[in-house]
């Protein structure tokens, strides 16, 4: 394999939470590299830090310690204004639920975030077209998200988070609301993705079977990294 570069550089990860009378670390101490081109699953029990790390890692959260480089910006210490710019140019997310509009059709949803970028209307209906075809949709772009499955409407929201070609793709338990074999497409769908297109795609699932389609499992444990899993994995 082909040694790519390191896209994402995190050191010494904590976020607490702080409600005025405890506190919980939900992350302490993580530290993680991630290279362009991997597709990486992050799994773990119920609570023991999965998305907060996701957060992290995706900008829609601030650690409370440690520093994040991605493509080599260090992006712990963007104002607000540049946080948001990132996310836009760089990064798509994918979560639980798919957060479609109900108004608009499987491509107009794709479109919205281009349209609302000031890109020329050509181009990014010429890119939510394509986008629907590389997720298996070319058939259904005129569809409304009632007039879609779960499975597809999910594909609809992985499209959506393509369509500004980012550098890396989130998905958060992306498969939660879905049967066996609908997860099963979303997850290889992702293979495809990174296989086909190289796309960069970090997944937190808490199912064994979708985390092994994945290059490499960071597996959490109560906020830390779990060093005994990361043996086992080293001795195989
Ligand atoms: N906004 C919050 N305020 C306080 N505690 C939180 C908040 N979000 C998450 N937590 C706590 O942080 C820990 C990790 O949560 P989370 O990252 O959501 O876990 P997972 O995704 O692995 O289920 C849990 O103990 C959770 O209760
Ligand atoms: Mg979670």
């Amino acid at each position: 394999m082909q040694e790519n570069k390191i896209l994402i550089d995190a050191k010494n990860l904590e976020r607490v939470y702080f409600n005025g009378i405890i506190k919980t670390y939900a992350l302490k101490n993580v530290s993680l590299k991630i290279k362009e081109g991997e597709f990486v699953a992050i799994m773990g029990p119920s609570g023991s830090g999965k998305s907060t790390l996701l957060h992290q890692l995706g900008l829609l959260d601030i650690p409370t310690k440690g520093t994040i480089i991605i493509d080599e910006e260090d992006v712990v210490n963007l104002s607000d204004g540049e946080r948001t710019r990132f996310r836009l140019e760089k990064l798509g997310y994918v979560f639980q639920s798919y957060n479609l509009i109900p108004e608009l059709t499987a491509l107009e949803n794709v479109y919205v975030t281009p349209m609302a970028r000031g890109i020329k209307k050509e181009d990014y209906v010429k890119a939510a077209k394509e986008v629907l075809e590389q997720v298996g949709l070319g058939d259904r772009r005129d569809h409304y998200p009632s007039e879609l499955s779960g499975g597809q409407q999910q594909r609809v929201s992985i499209g959506r988070a393509l369509v500004n070609k980012p550098k890396i793709l989130f998905a958060d338990e992306p498969t939660a609301n879905l049967d066996s074999d609908s997860s099963n497409e979303i997850v290889k769908l992702f293979r495809k993705l990174n296989k086909e297109s190289g796309q960069t795609v970090v997944m937190v699932t808490h199912e064994e079977n979708e985390g092994k389609k994945a290059d490499r499992i960071i597996w959490v444990k109560d906020g830390v990294l779990d060093a005994d899993k990361e043996q086992l994995r080293n001795a195989q």
